[in-house]
């Protein structure tokens, strides 16, 4: 069948192959424990639902407007307002189907073809497919060498005639890894020095582990807003992946193309989620996203324990979200029995299929040394799946 070119370069994302096949093997009754999924163990809580349920019961099933409910950008426009410390209007926000339509629209409403995106690698996998479907190029700059810091002489390295806008995702997916204050401070500058364009991921934003702190890429340089495109999610911080609802700070004009362009795509994301969110947002207590941090410093604590008995294997540091990064290089080329472990694809499937536990190969990321690790699965279920990784490791030889 002849498709588009375009569904050439249209790979279905790494992250969810390892989940599927955990699933598969699932249910076939094998117990295995499922350190691949990319979202949190806890239910969402009673604000969300009570909102939903006022939603449902006075028969709000309707479109609302493209960008979202006037009232709910409203409060949203606040909620950045004072993340971020500076005035934003409703006009410059909009509610989309998860920040993963708030960075397609980004890169739809940037990007003419050629032009070149920086891209700190490892990356979330769906950062560099966008690029290509807005027909841009990616250009990686490598993070490993620096403790998977984003280092702003490495950025200014990649900077080119082209370049067009840089993705910074903190804290990071897959890394952990929460961006220092002063690189980000150094990478605004370059953007305002170059007239870039910054796309600034912060799905993660509260989910920061204790001692630590989630740096603000406007905080040093408010005039960025002007060239600045934040993006945001319900989906980790309120444990809603499957209602779809995030959202994007950017100047008005972007907006605006933004509003057109998914005006012709998905138009409103879902009505009865907005209601609920708008519910929750001026009553939340915060005790939610409290109690959540709490019990992944503590599950975080206990894991690193055990993978410090991991002879030669090094974890990138945990300081945000709720993934561990972890370099298996030492490993590669290593065997079990007469199976020889050639790449880190070959590793995952190894423990997919010996120690039962599913593991997001790096090479998804682009770094074809890691595995990803998700510590956001229950207590007993990490302790019990990193006990049988130590294991798995000590049969390589
Ligand atoms: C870095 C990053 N950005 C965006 C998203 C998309 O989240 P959403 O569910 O809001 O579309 C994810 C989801 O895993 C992510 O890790």
């Amino acid at each position: 069948m002849m498709l588009s070119q375009r569904t050439q370069t249209i790979q279905p994302p790494g992250t969810s192959r390892m989940r599927t096949i955990a699933n598969e093997m699932k249910a076939r009754g094998i117990e295995v424990i499922n350190f691949a999924a990319g979202e949190l163990d806890v239910d969402t809580f009673e604000l969300i639902k009570e909102g939903a349920r006022g939603a449902i019961a006075s028969g709000k099933n309707t479109y609302t407007p493209t960008l979202g409910l006037p009232a709910l950008r409203q409060q949203v426009s606040r909620v950045v307002s004072r993340h971020t410390g500076l005035d934003y209007s409703m006009e410059e926000v909009g509610l989309t189907a998860g920040a993963k339509q708030a960075l397609y629209n980004a890169a739809m409403v940037l990007l003419d073809p050629g032009d070149e995106v920086i891209i700190p690698s490892p990356y979330w996998v769906t950062f560099p497919t966008q690029v290509e479907l807005a027909q841009g190029r990616p250009v990686f700059v490598d993070t490993r060498p620096s403790k998977y810091q984003l280092l702003a002489s490495d950025v200014e390295k990649a900077i080119g005639p082209k370049t067009r806008a840089i993705i910074i995702n903190s804290p990071n997916n897959p890394t952990g890894v929460v961006y220092d204050a002063s690189e980000l401070e150094r990478i605004a500058a370059l953007a305002i020095k170059h007239g870039l364009w910054i796309i600034f991921d912060e799905c993660y934003a509260s989910l920061v582990r204790a001692g630590h702190r989630h740096a603000h890429i406007l905080t040093s340089h408010p005039e960025l807003k002007a060239r600045a495109i934040l993006v945001n999610s319900f989906s980790k911080s309120h444990a809603l992946t499957g209602w779809r609802l995030g959202y994007v700070a950017a100047p008005a004009p972007v907006i605006k193309a933004m509003a057109n362009l998914q005006g012709h795509t998905t138009s409103n994301p879902s009505a009865v989620a907005q209601y609920a969110i708008s519910h929750a947002l001026d009553r939340d207590d915060g005790q939610f996203i409290a109690t959540v941090n709490r019990a992944l410093d503590e599950r975080l604590e206990r894991a690193l324990a055990i993978i410090a008995d991991m002879p030669d294997i090094t974890a990138a540091p945990a300081q945000g979200a709720f993934y561990l990064f972890l370099d298996v290089s030492a490993y590669l080329g290593k065997r079990l029995g007469d199976r020889t472990i050639d790449d880190v694809d070959v590793f995952c499937e190894l423990a997919l299929d010996q120690a039962h536990i599913a593991l997001v190969s790096g090479a998804a990321f682009g770094d074809p040394s890691s595995v990803r690790l998700s510590y956001a699965i229950g207590d007993n279920d990490v302790m019990e799946g990193l006990g049988r990784l130590r294991e798995l490791l000590r049969r390589l030889n």
